[in-house]
This record gives C-alpha cells, sequence and structure tokens, in this order.
C-alpha cells in the first residue's frame, strides 16, 4: 500500500509548491485574521460579518479580474502571539494574496511585519495606533488614527462636558490604550485642561478598585478610560459602587453590545467616539445597513462593521486597479487610492498609508448607543 501512496504525495507537494500566490487556480485568496472568540469576541464577529458581506457582494457582482474572492478567516482568540501564528500560515499555507485585519491595534502590530517582510499587503479596518501603518510600506488602514481621536474626546471634554481636571485610566497591556491615553493629555492640556490623576491596569484585569479609589480622591470632573468594552464595563460598575460621580468617557474601544449588557444602568450617560453610527447616515450607508441587517439577522453594524466591509471594498478596487494579484502592483494601487467612497465615507489613502475620516461621539442612552455629533476632520 506504501508504494501507492509515495508517489501520490509527492506530486501533491509539487502542486502545492508551484501555486503561486493568487497563480492559476480560478479564486482569489484573501486572508482575514480576527478576534471571534475571547475578551474581544464582538470585535471581531462585527469585523468579519462586515468583510465577508463585502466579498459576498463583489463575488454577486462578478468577482475581480474575472475571478471570485475566497475569504479565508483565522481566529486568533483575542490572544497576544496568535495573530502571528495566523497569519503567518494564511500566507505560506494558504498563499493568501492580501490580509485584512485587525480591529485591536496590539493584534495588527503583531501581524504587520509578517506581511511586510513576505510583501503581501495588510490592510487594517479598525486599528488606530500610529504605529501600525509605520511598520512598512505594505501596511494600510482604511480608519483615522488616534492623534486625530484623542483631540475629538479632548475638545469634547472641554466644550461639552465643561470638564477642566480630568483623570485619566489606562490599559498599559494594550498599545491602542496607551496612544490614545497620550494623544487624548496632549489635547486636552493644549486646550486649557489638567490631568489630575493617572493611573494604570492590565487588560484581563476584573478589580478596578484600588485605582478608582485614588481616583476619586482626586476629584475629576470626569475620568477619561481608553480601553476596551469588557474592562470599560467592568470599571463603570465598580465605579458606581465607589458611588464615584464623575461621568465617564472613552474612545472607539468601547463600541459593544456588550458594553450595554455587562455595563448596564452603570454605562448610562457615558460617552466615547468611535468612526461611524448607522444613524449619521449616507447614501451608501443607508444601503449597506438594509444590507447587513438582512444578511445578519436584523443586528445594525456597528463601526467595526462598517469599517471591515470598506477594508475588502478597498482591496479589491485596488487589484481592480492593478490587474494582478502581485504584491508589489497591488500596493501601489492601494497607495495611489483616492475618494473611494465607501460606508464609513470617502477613503483617501495618505502618504502614511491613513486614512482622514470623521469622528462621530455617542452617548449611552436608555441602555441604546445615541448619535450625538460628527466631528470633521
Ligand atoms: N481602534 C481600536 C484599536 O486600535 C480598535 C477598535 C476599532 C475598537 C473600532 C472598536 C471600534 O485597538
Amino acid at each position: 500500500m506504501k508504494r501507492f501512496f509515495l508517489p501520490i504525495a509527492s506530486l501533491a507537494v509539487v502542486l502545492l509548491a508551484s501555486c503561486k500566490p493568487g497563480g492559476d487556480s480560478n479564486v482569489i485568496v484573501v486572508g482575514e485574521f480576527a478576534s471571534l472568540t475571547g475578551k474581544e469576541a464582538t470585535f471581531g464577529t462585527s469585523s468579519h460579518e462586515g468583510t465577508l458581506l463585502a466579498v459576498e457582494k463583489i463575488n454577486e457582482a462578478g468577482g475581480v479580474l474575472g475571478k471570485q474572492v475566497k475569504l479565508l478567516t483565522e481566529d486568533n482568540q483575542s490572544k497576544a502571539g496568535e495573530s502571528s501564528t495566523v497569519v503567518d500560515k494564511l500566507i505560506s499555507r494558504d498563499h493568501a494574496v492580501a490580509i485584512l485585519g485587525e480591529v485591536a491595534s496590539s493584534r495588527s502590530l503583531e501581524a504587520a511585519p509578517i506581511c511586510q517582510q513576505s510583501k503581501v499587503p495588510m490592510i487594517s479596518p479598525s486599528s488606530t495606533n500610529p504605529k501600525v501603518t509605520q511598520t512598512g510600506d505594505y501596511v494600510f488602514r482604511v480608519c483615522f488614527i488616534d492623534p486625530f481621536q484623542g483631540t475629538v474626546m479632548a475638545n469634547f471634554a472641554l466644550g461639552t462636558l465643561k470638564a477642566k481636571r480630568v483623570a485619566v485610566l489606562t490599559d498599559v497591556k494594550s498599545d491602542y490604550s496607551k496612544g490614545l491615553a497620550q494623544f487624548f493629555e496632549a489635547g486636552f492640556v493644549k486646550g486649557g485642561g489638567e490631568i489630575v490623576s493617572r493611573l494604570d491596569f492590565n487588560g484581563g484585569d476584573k478589580d478596578f478598585k484600588a485605582q478608582l479609589t485614588a481616583i476619586k480622591g482626586a476629584n475629576p470632573d470626569a475620568v477619561f478610560v481608553p480601553g476596551y468594552y469588557t474592562e470599560v464595563a467592568l470599571i463603570a460598575v465598580q465605579a458606581r459602587q465607589l458611588d464615584m460621580q464623575a461621568p465617564l468617557f472613552g474612545g472607539d474601544g468601547w463600541e459593544s453590545e456588550d458594553l450595554l449588557k455587562l455595563g448596564k444602568e452603570a454605562v448610562e450617560g457615558y460617552y466615547f467616539s468611535t468612526h461611524y453610527s448607522p444613524e449619521a447616515g449616507s447614501p451608501l450607508g443607508a444601503k449597506f445597513v438594509e444590507d447587513y441587517r438582512k444578511r445578519w439577522g436584523g443586528k445594525s453594524p456597528d463601526a467595526m462593521a462598517a469599517l471591515g466591509y470598506d477594508s475588502a471594498m478597498l482591496l479589491v478596487d485596488a487589484i481592480k486597479r492593478a490587474g494582478t494579484v502581485e504584491g508589489a502592483k497591488v500596493r501601489d494601487a492601494l497607495a495611489a487610492t483616492k475618494d473611494l467612497e465607501g460606508v464609513t465615507g470617502k477613503t483617501t489613502i495618505n502618504a502614511q498609508r491613513d486614512a482622514t475620516k470623521a469622528a462621530v461621539v455617542i452617548q449611552v442612552k436608555g441602555g441604546k448607543f445615541k448619535y450625538l455629533e460628527t466631528v470633521k476632520p
């Protein structure tokens, strides 16, 4: 028996080895890595649902370069160390011609050097830390960056909350959190505000009483928490238990249905900035909301879903203009993207490979996310 297997096995090796990225097969393989499970499961799930919807729309319309797009999605379980493993697999085993992901900046930063070294373009839908695209010329994003988001929330604190004295509570395990804290502080101090207390936690922590007690002692007007929803919900609950009166506010990392489920009344009235609201409406946006609801059982799209959708559309637009899936040519086409209409607005890729887009401010009201305002860059 063994004798028959050997030639077949070696034939398979030869066939696999000759299969170049995007080669002669009749599909174009695009890899996606996402936190489908674990601590930030709603981030990856939403982003994936938006991305897959875009790929389905593209394929319905005939695909690109005469081929269908095949999206291969890998789950990193929200864990550090997993993104590099799965992205490596998507590139070397599956020969993905491009990589879409991630939401969390730390996980995008983990995978970006692999894409850069392999000369496989990577598009992060929603990582906002500036360092992500600084990795190299194969790394792009379709969203704004945190120097902008931090300034938006600094102005919001000064102008709308009328806060002069603010405390900042940062997740030191998260590049996103550390960066956003820094950019917020710079904008807030520049606008005449004062940071009265600075405290840290580690993503995954469950008890924030010590930090919150110290913050309460500093008597701030408001508390900026640039974290992710799992910890933010616990922080809000514990702040209320300590009878803290100062309102909490934060950035896009708050955006999850789970913030409402876990935080309940404790997050009521609080504010955060993000990229998109179905209520902020554009013509393309309205159609997207309708399509997304139909595809995903009535669920409304959030920022991650909308940016996931736009990341796939950006990639396909670039492949079409490049006329090939060859990494360097797709990279050049991505870099040349100008005014591409999407559901989160127009995407123009700037010299830093970032996009410039408006932010929206949301308030938790009546157990829902209520759109307050759009802040243009
Ligand atoms: N911007 C966050 C980060 O860089 C991720 C995020 C995007 C979270 C959009 C929620 C919504 O880590």
